[in-house]
């Protein structure tokens, strides 16, 4: 949990994030319908709920990509984030991971850092150093903590999968993000990848709030602290992971779902 020291920003006492009645609707289609959230700064919240449930979609509408078409979304109870547009959300301090990276193979890791570091919030660039010196000090700083600074100076094109993943979380931790939104930050990694993912994550949530969607329930179990469970546009149940699994509606819409599918 952040203090009001270290974070002289915007101090807040209540939840980073608050959704009320959301609804998005795609035509006649209601992605999200009636959706209530609300997550606390410091939090390492993970998303789960089986394919269709509306997870990509609420990050789309924290992000801004995703205009509601009714309800409330605020920022630190302080900021309506239907009146804003994706860029400056991301101003405000929400950093958003897509699941398809969007890195420059033919540079380096470093200089991808780098790039990102120049990309960060408007406020920040003026009061963090600036020098060359300091910007490459902070970019290191950062591929340490994904893991990746003994890889600084290899083309970002010949990472593997889940290095890519990584270096793009690093890329997104150079804006500050207060929220990190990450969709399926594991799919396609091999399992000692995701191992490790589930370590960055941990780690991350130590000093920025961040929400999780994942469709592995292993990776959950084994990372999770409190769940929410998606289901037909709205929470369906929220709590630990043993509350999770030992409830008998979740078993029904998540776990007896997935078994009909076998493509993730
Ligand atoms: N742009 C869109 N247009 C129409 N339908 C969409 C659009 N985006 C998502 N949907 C639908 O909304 C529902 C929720 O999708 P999504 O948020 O991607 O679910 P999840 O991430 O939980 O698998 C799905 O039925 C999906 O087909
Ligand atoms: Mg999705």
């Amino acid at each position: 949990m952040h203090s009001a020291e270290a974070m002289p920003r915007q101090a807040t006492a209540g939840p980073i994030i608050r959704v009320e009645q959301l609804e998005v609707r795609f035509g006649d289609f209601k992605a999200i319908r009636g959706l209530n959230f609300s997550l606390a700064p410091g939090e390492l919240r993970f998303l789960i709920g089986p394919n269709g449930a509306g997870k990509t979609t609420l990050l789309d509408v924290l992000c801004g990509k995703t205009k509601p078409s009714s309800g409330t979304v605020r920022f630190k109870d302080n900021w309506d984030l239907a009146k804003f547009q994706e860029h400056q959300i991301a101003q405000l301090g929400i950093g958003r991971k897509f699941q398809s990276p969007s890195i420059f193979a033919t540079l380096s890791v470093l200089d991808n850092m780098l790039l990102a570091l120049k990309a960060q919030r408007g406020l920040l660039r003026t009061l963090l150093a600036a020098t060359a010196a300091g910007q490459r000090e902070r970019a290191i700083g950062h591929l340490e903590t994904v893991g990746l600074a003994h890889k600084s100076g290899l083309q970002a094109g010949a990472l593997s999968h889940g290095e890519k993943q990584w270096l793009e979380i690093g890329m997104l931790l150079s804006q500050e993000p207060e929220l990190l939104l990450l969709d399926e930050p594991a799919a396609g990694m091999t399992d000692s990848e995701t191992e490790k993912t589930g370590e960055l994550l941990v780690r991350i949530g130590q000093t920025q709030t961040v929400i999780v969607v994942e469709h592995d329930m292993e990776f959950v179990k084994q990372f999770a602290s409190i769940v929410t469970v998606m289901h037909e546009g709205s929470v369906l149940r929220e709590g630990t992971m043993e509350e999770i699994q030992a409830d008998d509606q979740v078993a029904q819409v998540y776990l007896g779902r997935r078994t009909e599918r076998h493509d993730d």
